[in-house]
């Protein structure tokens, strides 16, 4: 208009139908620009009745325009202004891949793996709820026992992206089995793993941490134990279980709960929220060693 030498803003007339959906056109192709302003196509054959009284002919091809930051500020709608100001923000929406599954390079960011014994129970439903609503993997290491009663827990666990590691059929402590004894309790409880979760077990978590050279030689996998005990079996208060549960957790850290304890079920999405506040992504065992947990030993952290 500047250039066909309008002088007046001031609309001649209305726009008639046909360019009044060339600009509802226009304005549905509206994409964010560079730097925060806009940019959308203005569709061929545009006009408008000032540019046509002024003997201007329309648009033979689209034009893309931009709009910078500054005009797209006085100009945008208060949603328009919520969107822009949310731009770049971290995306706290539905996740499309379980947190377990996501790829997570624990040697740049500070990882912590929680984990939860003796399961499954009536209490692991719930806590699978919460973990995934609060997008946050965890590592079970269950009864072969419980398993056989509660296979279909296993298999959700498992589903949603979550570790399963064994912690012996019915729960002996270890060290006191011949090592006969020893491989009954484990192999019997990987069999049924394997058969419930299509995949093998790689690390066990010997009951009570009690273990020693020979548990690990009749094991043939990776004794995976903790840093931070939160000590949940003894029924602490729940200012006492969330404390020990975040302010003593590290990076490489492995913390231990059990889901066979409702306080530790309840708890969790407040522990999650917390652990994540601090700064740390929750991972399964497997990406806490970045998915390479050495074969043999026993380990109370990823450090
Ligand atoms: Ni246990």
């Amino acid at each position: 208009r500047r250039s066909a030498g309008a002088l007046s803003t001031a609309p001649a007339r209305s726009a008639d139908q046909a360019q009044a959906e060339r600009l509802r056109a226009a304005l549905a192709s509206t994409v964010p620009g560079a730097d925060g302003g806009l940019a959308f196509v203005l569709p061929a054959g545009f006009s408008s009745p000032e540019l046509e009284d002024l003997g201007v002919p329309a648009t033979t091809e689209p034009l893309v325009l931009e709009a910078p930051a500054d005009v797209v500020e006085t100009l945008a709608s208060p949603f328009g202004k919520r969107l822009a100001a949310a731009s770049g923000a971290p995306y706290t929406g539905p996740h499309a891949v379980a947190a377990g599954r996501e790829w997570v390079d624990c040697t740049l960011l500070p990882c912590i793996a929680l984990t939860y014994d003796d399961g499954p129970s009536r209490h692991t439903a719930r806590l699978l709820d919460e973990l995934r609503a609060s997008h946050a993997a965890a590592t079970f290491y269950v009864l072969g026992e419980s398993a056989s009663k509660l296979p279909g827990l296993v298999r959700r666990a498992v589903q949603e992206g979550h570790e399963v590691g064994s912690h012996t059929w019915s729960h002996p402590s270890l060290p006191r089995l011949s090592v006969r004894g020893i491989r009954a309790q484990l192999d019997r409880t990987h069999r049924l793993l394997r058969t419930l979760t299509g995949k093998p077990v790689t690390t066990f978590r010997p009951p009570y941490g009690l273990y020693n050279a020979r548990v690990l030689r009749a094991a043939r996998l990776p004794a995976i134990l903790w840093s931070v005990d939160t000590r949940d079996w003894e029924g602490p208060s729940s200012r006492k279980l969330f404390a020990s549960a975040v302010r003593e957790a590290t990076p490489g850290g492995i913390v231990l709960f059990h889901d066979t304890k409702p306080r530790s079920v309840r708890l969790a999405p407040a522990i999650i929220r917390a652990l994540h506040r601090r700064g740390f992504t929750l991972v399964t065992i497997t990406q806490l060693f970045n998915g390479d947990v050495p074969a043999r030993g026993a380990y109370r952290s990823a450090n």
